[in-house]
C-alpha cells in the first residue's frame, strides 16, 4: 500500500478549489491507501491569525474534514502542531535548504507582493515545513491543486539532496497526485484568477443555499458570443470549469454546444450551476451540522489521530537525527 500524506490550512471554511483540488482526492485515496490527512495548523500562523479564531477554524477543519467523507477508521487525521516532531524535521531540513531557492518561490514571491509588511522567515520557510510534513511519512503521494506543484517539486529536491550530501537512500522522493487528471485549478467566480480563501470568490462547502445563489449569479461573466465557434472568454470558461467538476456531463454539453451556436443565455448558465453547486454541497453541509456538536468524537479523532501520527513521525526524526549525527554522549 502507498503511504499519502497531505494537508489544508484551517484559515476558515473549505471552498470548492480546496473539495476538487485535493478533498475529493483524499476521499478516494483513504479507500485503497494507507493515508495521513492533516490540517496544517503551523502554516496558517504565518499571517498572524486571531488564536481563538485559529482554534475555532481547526475544529471546523476536522469537521469538514469528516463531513466530506474523511474516515478515522480508514485515514489517520489528525493536527499538524500535535505531532511536535514535524519541527524538528523542519529545523533539521532547513541545514540543507539554500536562502536563493527559497527567494525564488512562485508562492513566496507572490506573497511578498500581497504582503510587503509582513515577509516573515516562516513566509519564506514554508516550502521546508511542508517538505518535513510529507518526508516525515515518508509519502509517496501528495494529492494537492496545482498551485502547490512547485512545493512538491522542492520536497523531491530537498530529500534527494539530503541522500547526497549523507550518502543515504533515506527519504523518497514523492508526487503531487490527481485522481486521473493533471493537477487542477478551480478558477474564482470575479473573472480571472484561482478560487482562493480570502479572495471574496469562492463558494464555500458550508455556504447556505441561498448564498451559492446570489454568489454565482453574481459571477462575472461577458457580453456574450457574437459569432459561432467564438473563443470562450477566462471569465465564461472559469464558470464552465466549475461546471465541470459538478454538474453531469449532458449539461456541461448542453451549455457548451448552446454558447458555440450563440443561443447561450447566462443567467440560464448561472441558474443550473448554482443548483448543481447546492445539490452537491447540501449532504456535506447537513453532515457538518450533525458532527458540530459531537465534541466528544471531535476529540477523540484528533486525540487517536496523533498517537497514530507520532509514531510514525518519532520513528523518521530518530533515524534522522542518527544519519546527521546528533546523538547522546
Ligand atoms: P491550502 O490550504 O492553500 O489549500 C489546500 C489544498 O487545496 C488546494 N487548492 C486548490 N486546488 C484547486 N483549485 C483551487 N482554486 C485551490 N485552492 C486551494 C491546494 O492546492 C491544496 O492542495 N501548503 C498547503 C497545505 C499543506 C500541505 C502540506 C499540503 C501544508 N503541508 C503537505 C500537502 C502536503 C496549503 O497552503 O494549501
Amino acid at each position: 500500500m502507498e503511504r499519502v500524506v497531505s494537508g489544508i490550512r484551517p484559515t476558515g471554511r473549505l471552498h470548492l478549489g480546496n473539495y476538487f483540488g485535493a478533498m475529493v482526492n483524499f476521499v478516494k485515496m483513504q479507500e485503497t491507501n494507507d493515508c495521513m490527512f492533516f490540517i496544517a495548523d503551523i502554516h496558517s500562523l504565518t499571517t498572524h491569525p486571531n488564536p481563538v479564531d485559529l482554534q475555532g477554524n481547526v475544529r471546523q477543519t476536522l469537521i469538514e474534514y469528516l463531513a466530506s467523507g474523511l474516515d478515522p477508521e480508514k485515514a489517520i487525521i489528525y493536527v499538524q502542531s500535535d505531532v511536535p516532531e514535524t519541527y524538528e524535521l523542519y529545523s533539521l531540513l532547513n541545514m540543507i535548504v539554500y536562502i536563493g531557492e527559497l527567494n525564488r518561490t512562485t508562492s513566496f514571491k507572490d506573497k511578498v507582493r500581497q504582503n510587503p509588511n509582513n515577509v516573515n522567515a516562516g513566509l519564506l520557510t514554508y516550502p521546508v515545513l511542508m517538505a518535513a510534513d510529507i518526508l516525515i511519512h515518508h509519502a509517496a503521494k501528495v494529492p494537492v491543486g496545482k498551485d502547490q506543484e512547485q512545493h512538491l517539486e522542492m520536497t523531491r529536491t530537498f530529500a534527494s539532496r539530503f541522500n547526497n550530501i549523507y550518502k543515504v537512500q533515506y527519504f523518497k522522493e514523492p508526487t503531487a497526485f490527481n485522481f486521473g487528471h493533471e493537477l487542477i485549478k478551480i478558477p474564482g467566480l470575479d473573472g480571472s484568477g484561482k478560487m482562493g480563501k480570502s479572495k471574496g470568490n469562492g463558494i464555500f462547502l458550508a455556504d447556505e443555499p441561498s448564498v451559492i445563489r446570489k454568489k454565482v449569479m453574481k459571477a462575472v461573466t461577458d457580453s456574450g458570443p457574437t459569432e459561432p465557434n467564438s473563443s470562450v472568454s477566462e471569465s465564461v470558461n472559469n464558470l464552465f470549469t466549475i461546471m465541470d467538476v459538478v454538474s453531469d456531463s449532458e449539461t456541461v454539453k448542453f451549455f457548451r454546444e448552446s454558447y458555440a451556436n450563440c443561443t447561450i443565455r447566462y443567467g440560464d448558465l448561472k441558474k443550473q450551476l448554482a443548483e448543481d453547486i447546492i445539490k452537491f454541497t447540501t449532504p456535506i453541509y447537513e453532515r457538518m451540522q450533525e458532527l458540530s456538536s459531537n465534541e466528544e468524537m471531535l476529540k477523540k479523532t484528533a486525540r487517536i489521530g496523533a498517537e497514530k501520527a507520532r509514531e510514525s513521525a518519532s520513528k523518521t526524526v530518530r533515524e534522522v537525527r542518527e544519519i546527521m549525527g546528533i546523538r547522546t554522549l
